[in-house]
């Protein structure tokens, strides 16, 4: 009688261990565009957003310099979605800005515009 006891209370400690882990992974997810932003991007458009990442050197093309109010200005919203979700190649640019269609959410990539936009200070093209 009592083992029975002490094994469903030990089934419940385990589901509520479960439950803790599942909290503590979804909190390690980023939480914002600039998180993302350190995650995924900061290797090659670097910290400061300049595109002089650690992996510039390598590329042959170099990275879009995302502080720049004359580059991004010439970007539409629509295009730097694209870019991100599908790649480079989606709006004719180079492969080694790769696809995030798999890592981002698209509420995710609209974010990471509109950070864009804040680290260029710029709009695009209506
Ligand atoms: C492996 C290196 C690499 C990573 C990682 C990377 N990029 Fe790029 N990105 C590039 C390169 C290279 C270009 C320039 C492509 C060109 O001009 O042909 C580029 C261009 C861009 C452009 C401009 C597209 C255009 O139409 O001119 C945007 C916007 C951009 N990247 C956003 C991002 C964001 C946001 C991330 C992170 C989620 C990211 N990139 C991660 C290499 C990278």
């Amino acid at each position: 009688m009592r083992i029975k006891v002490i094994t469903k209370l030990m089934a419940v400690g385990f589901f509520v261990a479960a439950l803790t882990l599942a909290a503590t992974a979804d909190n390690a997810r980023a939480e914002s565009a600039s998180d993302n932003y350190g995650l995924y991007c900061v290797q090659c458009h670097g910290l400061a957003g300049v595109g002089k990442g650690i992996n510039a050197p390598a590329l042959a093309v170099q990275p879009r310099n995302h502080v720049s109010a004359k580059d991004m200005g010439a970007l539409k919203d629509d295009g730097i979605a694209l870019a991100i979700r599908d790649g480079g190649v989606a709006v004719g640019k180079s492969a080694q800005m790769p696809s995030f269609k798999k890592i981002l959410t698209e509420a995710e990539i609209q974010d990471m515009v509109k950070h864009l936009r804040g680290m260029c200070k710029c709009e695009g093209p209506k």
